[in-house]
Order: structure tokens, then C-alpha cells, then sequence
């Protein structure tokens, strides 16, 4: 650099340095724009454009390079299994403690506190007003806390801010993608009177059917997806059956709310779209869509894969919007985080 750069580099430094900067940096930005700085040498994150190596010699570096990373690769290798036996040591030493204190040497794995560390749930409760809703609604009902359980009532409670739990009483529910019906659970001791269509994968739907026979209240009726018939003339208050996907074809009602969650973010868009048509034409003027999903997922485990699927391409016309906004809770999980949901609730409008 000359010296007469040198020099109007200072003086443009001092100038920048003793100025407003006029924007706000991201805290990611905030890190990264320290490799731009003129304090110490830097590669510029390789934004800037090459004019110093010629493409041969970047690929005979990278030949070579490649050759140093496979040995490393070999070592990370013989790392791992010493790694595999420090965590198996771990392992043995908490299903001691496990069975010590919870009785079941398998039961803490219920919790994955490595995944979700107990501080998840305070931080997000300091942003939430939930804790005296949900321990009240635990205690009346007998249940203990868990991931699933708590992660579903935060959907919950997103649902009551937006609708009055009296629009929905006496409706027919329908959810895609049910699971071990954890919402539907929390649904069924809150509403008095509904039908409620769980549809999901075979095993999973059986599934489901036995976790509500555990979970949800005696004189809630539950069915299985051979009765359908049985269930449509069922005159109970509280119904629900566990159907297959096929079955959706064969029901003949009027959806005055659904709900998927977590579900057809694990499906390929034109699955998405195919239950998503089949269910506007079941849904009337003022029915409510319910969805918490993945903003983006990608569909294979394969780094190379493009196989995306994104929320902004759900055929969501003819949904009038209520909510539109990025579900908090997974926000403090850690890695999960990174991966946001978003929660759509909606209203069918006349079209
Ligand atoms: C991550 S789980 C979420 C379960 C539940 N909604 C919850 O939040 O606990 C995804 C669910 O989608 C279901 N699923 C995946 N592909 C499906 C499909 N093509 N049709 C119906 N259900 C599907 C899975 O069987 C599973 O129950």
C-alpha cells in the first residue's frame, strides 16, 4: 500500500471510528465483522475476489490438502471409539442414578435433558406467561411434566390467545399427523362435546389410540380405524378415532378445525398440498386451520440433497390469516433453534 493510502486510510478510519454508526448489527454480525477489521490480518471471510493463485495451483493445494484431511479423518476415527466408551462409561453411571432416584434405570431418558435442558423451559416461561395455566391444568389432571406434554401446551395456549375455546365446541376436529396424540389430549380435557378425527401413519395411528386410552378422560369414547361406522353413530359427547390416511376419502364431514403439527413439515410438498386440498373442500366458512410446522426442512438425511420443504409453499389460499409469526418455545432449544416453526392459524374465508 503507498503511503498516500495509508495515510487517507487512517484518516477514513478515524473518521468511521468517531462516527454514529447508524444501523444495528445482528449479534451473528457483530462476530463476523470483526474479520474485516484493520487491526490484525484477515482473509476477509473470502468474500474478496482472487487475483493472487491461478486455478491449478488452488487445485493442486486442494489435492494435497485432501491427502492431510483423510489421515486426520483416520484419527478422528480411533478418537471416536475411545469417545464411544467415555460415553458408554457416562451411560452405565446415570441409569444408576436413575434407578436410584426415579426407580427405572430407563426413565431419565424420557426427559432428553441433553436435548432440552430444564433452563429451556424457565427462559422461555420468563417470556411466557404459561406456568400457572399449565401446572394448573397438570394438577387437575394428573399428569407430570414432560417435553411433549409441555411443548404441546404451548400450542395450546397460542390457540386460546387467538380463539375463544367456545367457538369450537361441539365441531368436528380433524388433525393430520396426530402422533401419540399429545394436543389432542390437552383438547379433550378442555372442549365438552367434539368429534375428532386423528388420521396418521398405520403403526403410528394404533399408537395413538393406545396413548389416549391411557391419557385422556373415561368417558371420552375412542375408536379404532375398522370403526368408523361404529364411531359415526356413536352418540357420545367425546369421541375420537384413529384413521389411516387412506380413510380421509371416506369421510364425509364438514372440518370445522384442524390441526397439524410437526407433521407436514416431514412430508414432501406435494403431499402437503394433496391433504391440503382434501381438506378446503371439507372446511366451510369460518372454520379455523391450525398448523405449527418447520419454516424450511430439508427432506433427506443426505448433505447434498435439495429437497426442501418450505412453509411459504403450503397452498394456503382461501385462508384468512389470525396468526402468522415464529413459535417462541423451540427457540431456546439448543441446535433446534436454528430450525424454526412457525404457527399459521387461519379462518376459511367464503371462497
Ligand atoms: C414429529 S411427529 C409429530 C406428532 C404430533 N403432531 C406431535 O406434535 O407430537 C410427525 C407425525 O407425522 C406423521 N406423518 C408423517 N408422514 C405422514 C403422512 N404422509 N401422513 C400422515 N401422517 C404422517 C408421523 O407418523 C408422526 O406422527
Amino acid at each position: 500500500m503507498t503511503t498516500n493510502i495509508e495515510e487517507e486510510l487512517k484518516q477514513a478510519l478515524r473518521f468511521v471510528e468517531n462516527s454514529e454508526l447508524g444501523t444495528k448489527m445482528s449479534p451473528l454480525w457483530e462476530e463476523m465483522s470483526k474479520d474485516f477489521s484493520f487491526d490484525r490480518p484477515s482473509n476477509l471471510r473470502d468474500y474478496s475476489i482472487n487475483r493472487e493463485h491461478d486455478f491449478s495451483r488452488v487445485s493442486r493445494f486442494y489435492k494435497f490438502a485432501k491427502k492431510i484431511k483423510f489421515l486426520s479423518r483416520n484419527w478422528i476415527r480411533v478418537s471416536n471409539v475411545f469417545l464411544n466408551i467415555i460415553n458408554g462409561v457416562e451411560k452405565f453411571y446415570v441409569s444408576i442414578l436413575s434407578q436410584l432416584i426415579l426407580g427405572d434405570s430407563k426413565a431419565s431418558q424420557r426427559y432428553s435433558f441433553d436435548i432440552y435442558p430444564l433452563e429451556a423451559y424457565e427462559e422461555h416461561q420468563k417470556q411466557v406467561n404459561i406456568v400457572s395455566d399449565y401446572e394448573s391444568y397438570n394438577s387437575k389432571n394428573n399428569i407430570f411434566f414432560s417435553h411433549n406434554n409441555y411443548k404441546s401446551y404451548t400450542y395450546f395456549h397460542t390457540l386460546k390467545k387467538f380463539i375463544n375455546l367456545e367457538n369450537l365446541e361441539s365441531k368436528n376436529i380433524l388433525e393430520i399427523g396426530s402422533g401419540l396424540f399429545n394436543f389432542g389430549t390437552i383438547v379433550s380435557k378442555n372442549l365438552d362435546r367434539f368429534s375428532y378425527y386423528c388420521i396418521d401413519l398405520p403403526d403410528v395411528a394404533l399408537r395413538g389410540y393406545l396413548s389416549a386410552k391411557e391419557n385422556v378422560d373415561e368417558h371420552v369414547e375412542l375408536f379404532l380405524p375398522h370403526q368408523l361406522d361404529a364411531f359415526k353413530k356413536s352418540l357420545s359427547k367425546k369421541k375420537v378415532i384413529f384413521l389411516i390416511p387412506s380413510q380421509l376419502d371416506n369421510l364425509d364431514i364438514n372440518i370445522d378445525f384442524f390441526i397439524n403439527h410437526e407433521s407436514f413439515s416431514e412430508m414432501n410438498i406435494e403431499t402437503v398440498n394433496d391433504y391440503l386440498s382434501k381438506i378446503k373442500m371439507r372446511m366451510t366458512e369460518g372454520s379455523h386451520i391450525f398448523l405449527v410446522n418447520r419454516f424450511s426442512r430439508l427432506q433427506s438425511h443426505s448433505a447434498k440433497s435439495f429437497d426442501y420443504t418450505n412453509f411459504l409453499d403450503y397452498e394456503l389460499d382461501g385462508f384468512y390469516k389470525i396468526c402468522f409469526e415464529v413459535e417462541k418455545f423451540r427457540s431456546f432449544l439448543p441446535v433446534q433453534k436454528d430450525f424454526p416453526n412457525v404457527i399459521f392459524i387461519g379462518q376459511k374465508d367464503s371462497s
